[in-house]
């Protein structure tokens, strides 16, 4: 890992804080990884660039071979921007309104439904189309309950019992189905939830059901070991389960066909950091309160589903242990990257790296409090280059005062450029 407190430290001194740091060789190590713990010849790893869309990892898992899961317009300009062909992106999104669906198609990527009710629109609008269905596995799993997409309680993919409704749509309009998907949840914890969900969906996915089949895409979900007794997944050990099944589904199929995942934690999360700086060490009677220069808003995940992130004091690592609250600079009491956790003595002035925040980190991230988003730092073969610069609080409000139709007066005199970067 060359996430080493001197690196660490030097790049908070030459790039300020907060700052997300993103391990491309670590990246490129998990997408190895994953490609050996599942050995099939025709594997596609659907990178889903909502867990991290920043345009050096991309850039990275497209010199691989990845291919992207994208669940926006946003998405699919962003992952074309750093070089992902049309043909090498899976349209996913929610709740999708008509005039999305047609900014989409124009583009030619393939589309992904996932609802009964889009299904019969899209059919009545593009006839005779190439199409991926999203099913929903009726498998419950994740590592909290707001990140599992599976069983009839949530709004994720069409309901396995809704086949006979499914086929009436795709006769009457000449649809290609060319893909079948489901995604469980993120986090998967119960050690079969993934073999589960891929009989549900091999037992509708027949030749008869579907005779144009080219993949079946089981989504991502793949667990990282945030909390500090969790250990890793033995992938591998689970892959020849996965690969042992899908053989036996390929050959009832009567066909070899593409076996696509889309893992995003799996690649990103154990590759990033979050860089912040202590500024103020409050004693509240016995509860010792550590303020930090980042908040929620700027990684989310602990706040939003009680997720544990491993923090390490780099400034003083090796000090003895006590117990603190590490808090953010946002005007909400639940504005905490830990409670209670035990860390080396932290003084004011101190560097914390707040780990695995390498997904669904920036790519959750906002500017409550209007305070402007982390810059991005990657380090590759050894060095370091800045990736994304820091917005700065100027630019920050000089862009939505562009955008704003009200009449403002100026407050700044510095120069900003074109894009409220500032210059
Ligand atoms: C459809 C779909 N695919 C893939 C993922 C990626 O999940 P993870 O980051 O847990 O691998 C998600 C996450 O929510 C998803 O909704």
């Amino acid at each position: 890992m060359s996430l080493t407190p001197r690196i660490l430290t030097q790049i908070a001194g030459t790039y300020g804080t907060p700052t997300y740091v993103y391990d491309l060789d670590r990246i490129k190590e998990r997408y190895h990884y994953f490609q050996e713990a599942f050995p099939w010849p025709e594997l596609t790893i659907c990178y889903a660039m909502k867990a991290n869309y920043n345009p050096s990892v991309l850039k990275t898992l497209h010199s691989l071979g990845a291919f992207i899961d994208a669940v926006s317009p946003g998405d699919l300009y962003m992952a074309s921007a750093c070089g992902f062909d049309i043909s090498r992106i899976i349209y996913t999104a929610n709740n999708m309104k008509d005039s999305e669906v047609d900014e989409v198609m124009k583009t030619g990527v393939l589309m992904n439904i996932g609802s009964l009710s889009r299904l019969g629109k899209y059919a009545v609008q593009y006839p005779g189309t190439r199409l991926c269905l999203r099913f929903n596995p009726d498998v419950v799993d994740g590592e909290h309950d707001k990140i599992k997409t599976g069983g009839d309680l949530t709004k994720f993919g069409i309901l396995l019992e809704d086949l006979d409704k499914v086929l009436k749509i795709i006769k009457k309009y000449g649809l290609k189905i060319i893909g079948l998907h489901e995604h469980t949840g993120s986090g998967l914890i119960k050690p079969d939830s993934i073999t589960n969900a891929m009989k549900n969906i091999m037992s509708v996915a027949t030749k008869h059901n579907f005779p144009d089949l080219e993949f079946l895409d089981f989504g991502g979900g793949f667990k990282v070991p945030y909390g500090p007794d969790e250990t890793e997944t033995d992938y591998k050990r689970m892959g020849q389960d996965i690969i042992a099944l899908f053989s036996d589904f390929c050959d009832a199929y009567g066909k070899k066909l593409g076996l696509y995942f889309e893992p995003g934690k799996f690649l990103t999360a154990t590759a990033g950091c979050l860089l912040v700086e202590v500024n103020t060490i409050k004693t509240n009677r016995k509860k010792i309160i550590c303020g930090t220069d980042s908040g929620f808003p700027q990684l989310i995940r602990p706040m939003f589903y009680d997720a544990y992130h491993r923090i390490e004091n780099v400034s003083n690592p090796k000090d003895k242990k006590m117990e603190y609250d590490i808090c953010g600079n946002i005007c909400e009491t639940g504005d905490l990257f830990a409670k209670s956790r035990k860390i080396s003595r932290i003084r004011e002035g101190d560097l914390l790296s707040i780990n695995d925040a390498g997904a669904y980190g920036y790519a959750m991230g906002g500017v409550y409090n209007l305070r402007p988003m982390p810059a991005e730092v990657v380090i590759e073969n050894g060095r370091v280059r800045l990736s994304r610069r820091r917005q700065t609080s100027q630019a920050l409000v000089r862009s939505i005062l562009k955008e704003s139709t009200e009449g403002f007066s100026d407050p700044f005199n510095t120069p900003l450029d074109e894009t409220g970067v500032q210059a």
